[in-house]
């Protein structure tokens, strides 16, 4: 029998409502298994814990983190209450780059019973491979002046090291899926891709000759993740374009409510952070009926990173299941809570494993 101690971090808003169900769900799966446990441990931070303490997570937080194998975090965000940039600088985006998770991968694949707001969506299958770590996401710049003579300035930081590291990533996957890889560019427009990004992407390329690769400008690619979604296997994007890119890979399978993500520490030298694309939707937080789908998915990749990728999928059929039978959240167009979906998901491993 393997432990997995994993440090849980609900989070805010419907973070509170989706983690406590995709727990049950890999408890459930553990227990049907028989040879794996998950030893959870609840960690309040977030904006509540903030306003309490005047921080969103202990000054130590992430020496605690490094103590558990894995992460599993909700969402964070009050905006309300808590300025987005306290909230999200002093949790996800402090652990994600304290702990080196310097590749976010986030697929978007039109699971059986999902209906695309496409026309005609084919079967896409999509993983982006987003740089997690630098690039337009920096605490380099500032305010200036004031009043009408004010200036803002952001400074995007890339680093070749940071750079070759998600593109030979995001290779090494085409290589184990269709050969295909599409760099995300802005090579016309943003000092950084020109030519910085293309030159990287042209000398990782260059030891990967048996893939099809290709380069396309984002605001392009925007447009064909929705004209001809099926056309992208492997996207490798910064920062801030794999971000965009995935809430658009969300909302072609359906709902931005579905997509997972895991934020990978890829030496393995700290706890890697598995969390859905979403936020806490505040809109609709603690109405019962937010999707768990994101963050039950998102347990999937988990099960995968850790070996149970057989586990895994038989959780991706399972949702595949519910959503089939049109149990699906009001995001979806349907009228299931939360819990009704996370209901049929267990309902569907217990008969399928027992
Ligand atoms: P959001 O993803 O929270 O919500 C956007 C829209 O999608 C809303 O209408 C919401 O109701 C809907 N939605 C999102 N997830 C859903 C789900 N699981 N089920 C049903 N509907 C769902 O994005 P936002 O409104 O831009 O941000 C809200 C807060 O979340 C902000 O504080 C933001 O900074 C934060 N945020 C956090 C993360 C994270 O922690 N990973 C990600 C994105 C946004
Ligand atoms: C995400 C989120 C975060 C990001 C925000 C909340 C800082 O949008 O994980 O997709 O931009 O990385
Ligand atoms: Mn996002």
């Amino acid at each position: 029998m393997k432990t997995y101690k994993i440090a849980t971090i609900p989070g805010d808003g419907i973070g509170k409502e989706v983690v406590p169900e995709a727990m049950r769900v890999l408890d459930t799966l553990a227990e049907l298994d028989g040879n794996l446990k998950f030893e959870w441990e609840i960690l309040p931070w977030g904006c509540d814990y903030y306003l309490e303490n005047g921080e969103m997570m202990p000054e130590n937080g992430l020496e605690i983190l490094k103590n558990f194998d894995q992460i599993f975090l909700g969402s964070v965000g009050m905006p309300e209450l808590v300025p987005d940039h306290i909230s999200l600088w002093g949790l996800l985006i402090k652990i994600r780059r304290g702990l080196k998770q310097t590749i976010n991968i986030r697929p978007a694949k039109l699971l059986k019973g999902l209906d695309s707001p496409l026309k005609n969506p084919g079967e896409f299958d999509i993983m982006v491979v987003r740089e997690n770590s630098e690039g337009e996401y920096s605490d380099s710049g500032g305010r200036i002046h004031s009043d009408a003579d004010e200036i803002a300035i952001q400074n995007a930081i890339f680093t070749r090291k940071g750079t070759e590291r998600a593109m030979r990533y995001a290779c090494d996957l085409s290589n184990q899926r269709s050969k295909k890889v599409t760099s995300a560019t802005k090579s016309n427009g943003l000092s950084h891709s020109m030519p910085f990004w293309d030159d990287v992407f042209h000398d990782v390329v260059a030891d990967y000759p048996s893939l099809d690769q290709n380069s396309v400008h984002i605001d392009a690619m925007a447009a064909y993740m929705i004209m001809k979604p099926s056309e992208f296997d492997v996207i490798v994007a910064s920062n801030l374009f794999g971000d965009i890119l995935t809430d658009i890979g969300g909302a072609i399978m359906g709902s931005i409510g579905i997509a997972p993500a895991a934020n990978l520490n890829v030496s393995n030298e700290f706890p890697s952070m598995f969390e859905p694309v979403h936020g806490s939707a505040p809109d609709i937080a603690g109405l019962g009926v937010a999707n768990p789908l994101g963050q039950i998915w998102t347990g999937k990749l988990m099960l995968d990173y850790l070996g149970y990728a057989r586990l895994g999928d038989h959780l991706l059929e399972a949702i595949e299941y519910s959503l089939v039978q049109g149990i699906k959240t009001r995001d979806l167009k349907g009228q299931a809570t939360t819990k009704e979906v996370t209901h049929t998901i267990i309902q569907y491993l217990k008969t399928k494993l027992e």
